[in-house]
């Protein structure tokens, strides 16, 4: 073990590195015909020490960049100051607290609970090699189904679980986290799927009195929701190690981890800001922005350079940013 905290990917080298390639490779397969079919799974996925290792090794990477990037853009909106503890729900082997400790370097405890005693016990293995607060994290089994006495913590996650669980055991599952924290960060997958479960937790937390920090601006119905085929998510990029080039048969040397996320909170917050929806769009001297704004509306904002400032502003504006609109 180093005395010098590694990040993620050498952690996982380090621990990953002894695992038998062929038997990962056809767990690795497994896993995503599970993850791809879409269903709530009818058994423990992660059931097996193999099955947790294929998911630290070509998984755990995507959802850990995933909520790096959403804490990062939470914490430029000072949405994270006084952040000091975790708990993290279904949460695997750790991608959340990793992501945390990443982003806020005054975390001081994370408590990581799930049901698969082989992804907390793989899960406490790489956080050995870790920042302080992940190497000294609580690892909880426990049913998601059947919470009861959950510690009290700054922040709660719930990231890429609630398509394992059945639609009935969402609603309490986010009742719970409401209970323990000040902040809930769901994630899912940015898929049509994972956006719809986003949006029910959404309903969720706005019925009971909680205040969106981001990516929504405003509490009232998604405008992204009424648009036929569209979607809200994200994207963030990682890059790909040698083990996940080979566990995915994958030639290129990066992914695009694609993400719903919803981040509220019990307290106001400072008012949530419009977010840009897609890649921006930029041609000779305009920039084109598809925005999702705080009155309700979502569509596109087009900057020429005739308006300095807001073209400058659109130019460094990335999808997935808050748009800080400064002629407004
Ligand atoms: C896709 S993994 C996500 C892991 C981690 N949160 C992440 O973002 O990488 C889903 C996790 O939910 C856990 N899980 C699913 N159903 C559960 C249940 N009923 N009780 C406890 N954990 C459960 C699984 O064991 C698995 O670790």
């Amino acid at each position: 073990m180093s005395c010098v905290p590694l990040p993620l990917p050498r952690a996982l080298e380090a621990v990953l590195a002894s695992a038998d390639a062929e038997s990962l490779r056809r767990a690795t397969s497994r896993l995503v015909e599970v993850y791809r079919s879409g269903a709530p799974p009818a058994a423990q996925v992660l059931a097996d020490p193999v099955a947790a290792t294929a998911y630290a090794a070509y998984r755990m990477p995507a959802t850990h960049a995933a909520l790096v990037r959403i804490l990062r853009d939470a914490d430029r909106l000072g949405a994270l100051d006084g952040v000091r503890s975790l708990l993290d729900l279904g949460g695997g082997t750790g991608a959340a607290a990793w992501a945390a400790a990443d982003t806020m370097p005054g975390l001081e405890s994370a408590t990581v609970l799930d049901g698969s005693a082989d992804a907390l016990a793989l899960g406490r293995q790489v956080a050995r090699h870790g920042p302080p607060a992940v190497a000294g994290a609580t690892w909880v089994r426990a049913d998601l189904g059947a919470l009861a006495g959950l510690p009290a913590a700054d922040l709660v996650t719930i990231s890429y679980v609630l398509g394992e669980l059945a639609d009935p055991l969402h609603g309490p599952l986010l009742d719970a986290a409401m209970g323990a924290g000040g902040l809930v960060l769901v994630a899912e997958p940015g898929t049509p799927r994972g956006f719809a479960a986003v949006l029910a937790a959404r309903d969720r937390l706005v019925a009971a009195g909680w205040h969106l920090v981001a990516p929504c601006p405003q509490p009232g119905p998604c405008p992204v929701a009424q648009r036929d085929g569209d979607w809200c998510h994200f994207s963030a990029r990682l890059d790909r190690s040698a083990l996940h080039r080979r566990l995915k048969g994958a030639t290129l040397g990066h992914e695009d981890e694609k993400y719903s996320y919803l981040l509220a909170s019990r307290e106001p917050l400072s008012p949530s800001l419009a977010r840009v929806l897609r890649h921006p769009q930029t041609r000779k001297g305009m920039v084109t922005l598809e925005v999702c704004r705080a009155d309700g509306t979502a569509g596109p904002e087009v900057v020429t350079k005739r308006d300095r400032e807001r073209y400058r502003a659109a130019r460094d504006a990335a999808w997935g940013d808050p748009w800080r609109d400064p002629g407004r």
